[in-house]
């Protein structure tokens, strides 16, 4: 799975993978997961598809601040390694070590017993399940009077146009077969053949050059990918080949997971839709936009049974 690769590879927390910022979110978000934090002592706390656990450990550090003994747990489909889960701030390690962390767990077949979460949170997980079990699930691992919310991916938020933007670009790269020019400009160059090497070059710099830039986003991604095939092709040395072959696999795993996210950013009511597929009886139902700095950021779902 393209998250197991990208667990692996990210020292982040989360998966917005900020490394200024030390749960990799912004302020505005954990503002808001503050509110979740209930004032009774000895609550339990699920995250569900937690990754490396920036929420979980984030709610662990809140309520172990506030002195109330809750306990934080977190699950995930992915195969990550819990050791790879650290940080440099001394009080987040010893949160992290409060949380227990359930991976290779399916949100549609959850390892808790019934009626055992107070609160149950995801942030930007849920959505990537089956709603039809996932939900379901959630719900029966939910004590009685517990709440459910999820900030979930939305179709016209500023992340999802984003990841638009990067999937145009690299699927560019790869449709226009910049990687195979690279390789042959290696080549070229590793042999000696220095005319056909810089008739290649001349012509890949051409090319990237004719990349019609429609927004200020793919101007972003525009920037980094190539500021990466620069370094390639101004430094070429014995292990370029190598270097060109982790880019270009890591450029396929990025469109996955774009792609990947892009499919489950929904709108309201398709949100309210899949809701209400399910057929399970709710008293709460409850969809509302957040915005982060006046931009539409994500969409907030809460639940009471
Ligand atoms: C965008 S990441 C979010 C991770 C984390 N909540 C964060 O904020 O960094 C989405 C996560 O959903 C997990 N996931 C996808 N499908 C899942 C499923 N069916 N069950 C459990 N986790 C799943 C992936 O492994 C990935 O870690």
């Amino acid at each position: 799975m393209h998250w197991d690769h990208y667990w692996n590879f990210t020292g982040a927390l989360s998966s917005f993978g900020d490394a200024e910022l030390e749960f990799g979110y912004p302020d505005e978000i954990l503002e808001f997961w503050s509110d979740l934090v209930l004032s009774e002592k000895n609550c339990n706390y699920l995250d569900l598809a937690t990754g490396k656990g920036a929420l979980a450990i984030w709610l662990q550090n809140r309520v172990d601040n506030l002195g109330l003994c809750g306990k934080v747990y977190g699950c995930d489909l992915a195969n990550i390694n819990k050791d790879k889960i650290t940080s440099k701030n001394p009080s987040i390690n010893e949160s992290i070590k409060k949380v227990t962390f359930d991976f290779n767990t399916p949100l549609e077949s959850l390892p808790y017993p019934d009626n055992t979460f107070d609160v149950i949170v995801s942030q930007f997980g849920f959505e990537y399940s089956d709603w039809s079990n996932s939900l379901p699930e959630a719900i029966r691992v939910l004590t009685e009077n517990g709440k459910i919310s999820l900030m979930l991916h939305t179709n016209e938020s500023v992340i999802t146009k984003d990841c638009k933007a990067g999937i145009k670009v690299l699927k560019w790269l790869i449709e226009e077969r910049v990687f195979e020019d690279l390789a042959n400009i290696v080549s070229f160059k590793a042999s000696n053949h220095s005319l056909k090497y810089e008739e290649s070059n001349t012509n890949l710099i051409k090319k990237i050059q004719a990349y019609s830039i429609g927004s200020q986003d793919e101007q972003v991604w525009y920037n980094d990918i190539i500021s990466k095939i620069s370094k390639i092709m101004i430094n070429i040395n014995t292990n370029s080949h190598n270097h060109l072959e982790s880019l270009k696999n890591s450029v396929f795993q990025q469109i996955t997971r774009l792609e990947d996210q892009v499919s489950v950013a929904f709108s309201k009511a398709e949100i309210i839709d899949n809701i209400n597929k399910v057929g399970i009886n709710l008293s709460v139902l409850e969809v509302k936009e957040f915005y982060v700095d006046d931009s539409l950021f994500s969409l907030v779902l809460n639940i009471e049974v």
